[in-house]
């Protein structure tokens, strides 16, 4: 039995279903189905009894304790948190106490469960915090990728929360030996993700005939990662990484927005061609994110040279995968797009999308 926080989100659904499609070891699933977590990402694994769901939050010691010792997992992996950088800009609250109490209070119940475990099962349990590349901040130009020894300079909420966690997880390996291991991953796409961030709201506004809102001038640079292969990444560093080891993932395909938004409209264009003419002619400008990072690029050098591990898609074969998958699951979309995320769309983007600039 493996432990898994926050699977019923975007990286954490695709988790346990690869994890359960690859192997026979069971999951208990702790999610506190906040609105980014969606049962309908698990629908296929209802009649599955490897798969325990359990609604609860994190930073619950009281459930979390008792999980670990009804359940005795191997291992924890945990994906639960905050992670949409422009809600920590609006809102950081929530982020400070999932992301850092939250995983505060977590480690604090693996800890006790640990010291109370025995021989093979206390060397062998490993406890894998999920983290991203925004804790090392924005590259310039030019500079070399982030490594695993890059300096943290988070620059939102969101990316200082997480830095934070890490920060923990290292203590917790330092101070007590809790045989941690940490990934710090880049952008990922790919099926289930909320439709808050860029390459899934790009797919379902233009579906929709609404603006495709860039940021600032659009060059802002990203490094993207087919979420499958940062799940297969977390596997592998689960199997053979080494307790107190900081593992980068990245699949190095760096680029710009404003081509990613162009690559979409393509696809779009290709498979689901409008009268209106080109999707890309719904592009519009917006005011630029706050503190907004220019560049991330991830080294994968170690994971790669020291664990074997290499993606399996393109950003091409990826993307490509994406936008199908939008299209074949309108409704996943629609039940996605509840009161409550049409009134993050409109606090977000009002005033800064004006709907009469698109030119159809
Ligand atoms: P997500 O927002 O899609 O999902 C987060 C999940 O955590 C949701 O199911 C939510 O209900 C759950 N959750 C939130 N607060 C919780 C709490 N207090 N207790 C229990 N569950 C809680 O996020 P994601 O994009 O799948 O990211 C997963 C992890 O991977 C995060 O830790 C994130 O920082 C990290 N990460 C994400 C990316 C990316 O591109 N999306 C890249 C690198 C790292
Ligand atoms: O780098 C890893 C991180 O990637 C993860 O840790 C985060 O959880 C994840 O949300 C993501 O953060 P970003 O801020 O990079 O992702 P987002 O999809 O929000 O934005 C990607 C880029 O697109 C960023 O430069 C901002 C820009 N953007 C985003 C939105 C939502 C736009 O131009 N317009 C938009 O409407």
């Amino acid at each position: 039995m493996i432990l898994v926080t926050g699977g019923a989100g975007f990286i954490g659904a695709n988790f346990v279903l690869d994890w359960l499609a690859q192997c026979e070891e069971g999951v208990v699933n702790l999610d506190v189905l906040s609105y980014a977590g969606n049962m309908e990402n698990l629908a296929t694994l209802a009649e599955d009894e490897r798969h325990i769901f359990i609604r609860g939050d994190i930073g619950n010691s009281a459930l979390v304790s008792e999980l670990l010792q009804r359940y005795q997992p191997r291992a924890v992996v945990h994906f639960a948190a905050e992670s949409h950088v422009d809600r920590s800009i609006h809102g950081p609250e929530t982020f400070i106490q999932t992301n850092i109490v939250g995983t505060f209070r977590l480690l604090e119940a693996i800890r006790f469960y640990w010291y109370g475990l025995d021989g093979k099962p206390k060397q062998d349990f490993r406890f894998l915090h999920v983290s991203t590349d925004e804790v090392y901040g924005s590259l310039a130009k030019g500079e070399a990728a982030f490594t695993e020894t890059h300096q943290y300079q988070p620059n939102s909420p969101y990316s200082a929360s997480k830095a934070a966690s890490d920060h923990l997880a290292r203590a917790y390996h330092h101070t007590y030996g809790l045989p941690v291991l940490t990934t710090n991953c880049s952008n990922n796409y790919g099926s289930y993700q909320f439709p808050e961030k860029l390459i899934p709201l790009m797919i379902v506004n233009a579906l929709a005939g609404k603006p495709l809102p860039v940021y600032g001038d659009g060059q802002q640079i990203r490094d993207w990662l087919y979420v499958k292969d940062h799940c297969s990444a977390i596997a592998r560093v689960l199997e053979a990484g080494v307790p107190g080891e900081i593992y980068n993932i990245g699949g190095w395909n760096e680029k710009p927005n404003l081509e990613i938004v162009n690559s979409i409209c393509g696809l779009l264009d290709a498979l689901r061609p409008q009268i209106f003419g080109s999707y890309r002619s719904l592009i519009t400008f917006v005011a630029d994110r706050p503190g907004h990072d220019r560049r991330y690029a991830i080294d994968a050098s170690k994971i790669e040279g020291e664990l074997g591990w290499k993606p399996v898609e393109t950003f091409e074969t990826g993307i490509r995968k994406t936008v199908q998958w939008y299209l074949d699951n309108s409704s996943w979309v629609e039940n996605v797009q509840s009161g409550a995320y049409l009134a993050w769309v409109a606090t977000h983007y009002q005033g800064r999308v004006d709907e009469d600039s698109v030119v159809r």
